[in-house]
Order: C-alpha cells, then structure tokens, then sequence
C-alpha cells in the first residue's frame, strides 16, 4: 500500500528508516541507516530500570488498541519472581483489512527486533517471541533474518553484547481466526494450545507464557523503542498528544482519493486526519479501527485519534484502519455483513459472544430483508450492551460496535429498516415478504 507524507514537521519514528535499507540485504546497510545504534550503546552502559526510565518518560503507550504504557507493563513483570519471563510481539495483525503492522515489518524489520531486545532487557525477560500471522510470508522471512544477523552479530542471543544477559528471539507463524490478536489467545496459540482468551486478573506480566511472567506489545509499539533511546525521552514526548505521545500509522480505505498508509501524530482530529487522504465527496461515514470499531458522522469529525477520544464515541483505536464509506453504502447492510464476520471469527467461550453476536447477526439480517420484527430496534440496543456488559475479552465487548454507533449516529438510517422496511441507500431490498400458509 502507498506510503502517503506525514504531516509537515512531524518525526518518522517508524517509517523513517523505510527504503533506507534493503531488508533483505546484510545487517552492515541497515546498521548504516541507524538500526541497533542505540541498543550497542545503551545495553552496555544501562541499568535496565534505566532503560525503563526513559520509556516511561517518553510517554510510549500500546499501539495494539488499549493504550496501556509500555513501561509500566515492563515494570509490572520485572518486579515478578520468576525462574524465566518472556516478551511477545505482537505482529498477528487482526483485522483482515489493515497492513499496518505488516507494512512496518516488512520494511523496518529491525526496529522491531532492536525493540524486543531493548523490551526483554528492561523486563529481565531472556526470551521473546515475535509471533506473525503465518499468511504474512514476507514479514516472517524477513524478521527471521533480522534476528538472525543480529546473533550472528553478538547483538542478541547468550550473553548478548558480551554483557553478561541472554536475550534468544524467535519468531514464530501463528495461526487463526481474528480472535487469536487479543493478548491471552495468542499466548496460548504460541504454547499450542486452544486459543481461547483467559479471564484477567492474572494479567500476563504476572502469569503469561507457560505461567511465567510476560510482557505483550504490539510490533509499533516495539519500534518506537530504539528511537527513544537514540532521541531521548523529551524528543519523543514533544510529539503528538501529551497523554498520548508519538505517532502511529494509520491505513486510509474505501471512498478516498488517496488511500495509503500515513505516519501522524497522536491526537489529531479525524477530520484532519482525513483530509490527509482527500475523502471523495458527500462523505457518510467514518469507520474508526476495523470491523470492531465504530462508525463516526461527518458532524462528530472533531473527535480527536486517541483511545480515550474514540472510546467516547462508542468507536476504538484498534487496527490503525480508518475507512470513508460513501453515500452509496448502506450502514445496515455493512454493519450485519461485518457483524457475521465477528461471529464467526469469535472462538465461542462465553455464552453471550457465541449466541450474542449470532443474534446480533440475525437483527440485522431481518432489517436488510424487510423482516424484521416489532422488537428488534430495541433488542439490537439492549443485546448489544449486554453483550459488552458481559465480555470476557476485547472481541466481544467491541463486536456490537457497528449496530450501536450504527444506531446512536445514523438512527433514521437503522430504523428506517428495523421499523418502516426501507432502505434510504438504495442497497437492501427490503421487501416484507408475506408468509403464506398452504394447508
Ligand atoms: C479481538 C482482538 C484482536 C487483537 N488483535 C491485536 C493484534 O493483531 N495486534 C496487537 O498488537 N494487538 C491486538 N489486540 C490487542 C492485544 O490484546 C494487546 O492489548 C496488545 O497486543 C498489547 O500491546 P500494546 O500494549 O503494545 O498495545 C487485539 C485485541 C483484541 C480484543
């Protein structure tokens, strides 16, 4: 996907080093274009509560969807006593649809590993894995040789940098539904086992890998790292929102001119957000973070790109996916057909999630068919907070997303097919079909 300009003035944390290096080439270019600098210099003359420190005071938040800080996470498994700790990196790319992740990997593969090396000496973790979807070929080939070189290196590995700490990464295909992105499937997709989502408490800092203690930060978060250490904590916490420092890529799809992937800053609003991608006229809607994020009117476009900002809203961060729909989609139509996709890619552990979000489905069914029922306005609402209300893990708290803001921002659109049998897009075919019973 294209790589569109960042706003003027704002630092390539993560892309600046893209088409600087080949990352399929020797480990000597990549250190020319600035890769493992900081690790050589910092790991030898660190503590790792140093380390920790200075991520802390850059502010470095989790680019994977909850924005919890980085060190913090660090910390909390650092302070656990434990025979072996762990780091993941998260590269499993959920959302169908995004190239976020894929794309930093792909083209910065060592700012990711530099990242993990960096995250296991501050959490005291000697080993890490770097799990990718395991569709992602080209990711996965090139961060296998990224940790490879940088063993052969003396960088990573046993006593890395003749320093006296191990650090063994291995990166490792996953496979599975969308489901297998959220922080606890995933652990248990890495021990082979069935990847379904644990209750928390325990958090895994305390009890994660093989009940050790482990840190999991998504790859952006991770590749922020090794320019934190070479720019300094102030350098990296002057960028963006100051509650949420940094930037993040942030993939454009659907009705724009200029679809593409774009570093920005933390804390934009949406609507300057998407002028970066030149929305194609008489926009409808905004749909925030993938098919579990929310759907944004043209009158809420001041929200600003943060968490907390799109929380509010009833939408989420998530993928980094922001997609324009135009005013030839139906909201109805999307959101039951992204609706389905959530519950089939949900593993089914809870009650709610398995039948909730296939009752979900079927509302929204019977309203692009003209055969919805009197209650099913009400019912959409009501089951999609108790859904929330009831959620065991991020998927199923955020699957009734669509329908609610759905309903919250466009409820003429929604009713005029739970309620009236029409469909003011022009795309359902909402006819009430009469049932006729034949003796
Ligand atoms: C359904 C679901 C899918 C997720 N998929 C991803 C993913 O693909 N990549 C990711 O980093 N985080 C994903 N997350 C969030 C993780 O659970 C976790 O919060 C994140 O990896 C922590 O990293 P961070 O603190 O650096 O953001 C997902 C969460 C849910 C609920």
């Amino acid at each position: 996907m294209k790589i569109l300009a960042s706003p003027k003035g704002v630092p390539q944390i993560l892309t600046g080093r893209f088409g600087k290096y080949d990352p399929d080439g020797p480990l000597a270019a990549a250190e020319q274009a600035g890769a493992w600098q900081a690790w050589k210099k910092a790991a030898v003359a660190m503590s790792p509560a140093q380390v920790t420190r200075i991520v802390a005071d850059a502010g470095l938040r989790g680019r994977g969807g909850a924005g919890y800080p980085a060190a913090t996470k660090w910390r909390a498994a650092a302070a656990v006593d434990a025979d072996r700790r762990y780091v993941v990196a998260n590269g499993f790319e959920a959302d169908p649809g995004a190239m976020v992740d894929r794309t930093l990997m792909e083209n910065d593969p060592h700012a990711i590993v530099e990242g993990v090396a960096f995250a296991a000496f501050a959490a005291g973790a000697s080993h890490a894995y770097i799990a990718v979807r395991a569709n992602l070929a080209v990711a996965l080939k090139r961060l296998s040789a990224a940790v490879r070189v940088a063993e052969e290196a003396g960088y990573i590995g046993s006593n890395a940098l003749n320093a006296g700490f191990d650090i063994h990464i291995e990166v490792t295909p996953v496979e599975g539904s969308m489901v297998v992105g959220e922080e606890t499937v995933l652990l248990h997709a890495i021990e082979n086992k069935r990847a379904q989502p644990d209750q928390r408490p325990p958090y895994p800092t305390a009890r994660g890998l093989w009940d050790r203690p482990t840190v999991v930060n998504n790859v952006a978060t991770l590749a922020a790292v090794p320019w934190i250490m070479a720019n300094g904590a102030a350098a990296f916490a002057a960028v963006g929102d100051p509650a949420f420092p940094g930037t993040q890529l942030v993939q454009f799809a659907g009705a724009f001119k200029k679809p593409g992937i774009v570093e920005v800053p933390l804390g934009m609003s949406v609507r300057k957000l998407i002028d970066i991608a030149d929305p194609l006229p008489k926009l409808k809607a905004v749909l925030v973070g993938g098919p579990a994020g929310g759907f944004l009117s043209p009158t809420e476009l001041d929200t600003l790109y943060t968490p907390e900002a799109l929380i509010a809203q009833g939408s989420m961060f998530g993928s980094g996916s922001v997609l324009a729909v135009g005013p030839d989609t139906c909201l109805v139509e999307m959101a039951t057909t992204l609706e389905r996709f959530l519950s089939d890619e949900a593993c089914g552990k809870t009650i709610p999630c398995r039948i909730g979000l296939r009752r979900l489905y079927e509302i929204g069914a019977r309203a692009t068919t003209g055969l919805s029922r009197p209650d099913d306005a009400k019912n959409l609402v009501d089951l999609g907070n108790d859904v929330r209300a009831a959620a065991l893990c991020g998927l199923e708290y955020c699957a009734p997303n669509l329908f609610l803001t759905g309903m919250r921002f466009f409820a003429d659109e929604f009713n005029a097919h739970l309620l009236h049998g029409t469909c003011p897009a022009g795309v359902c075919n909402p006819v009430r079909v009469a049932r006729t019973v034949t003796a």
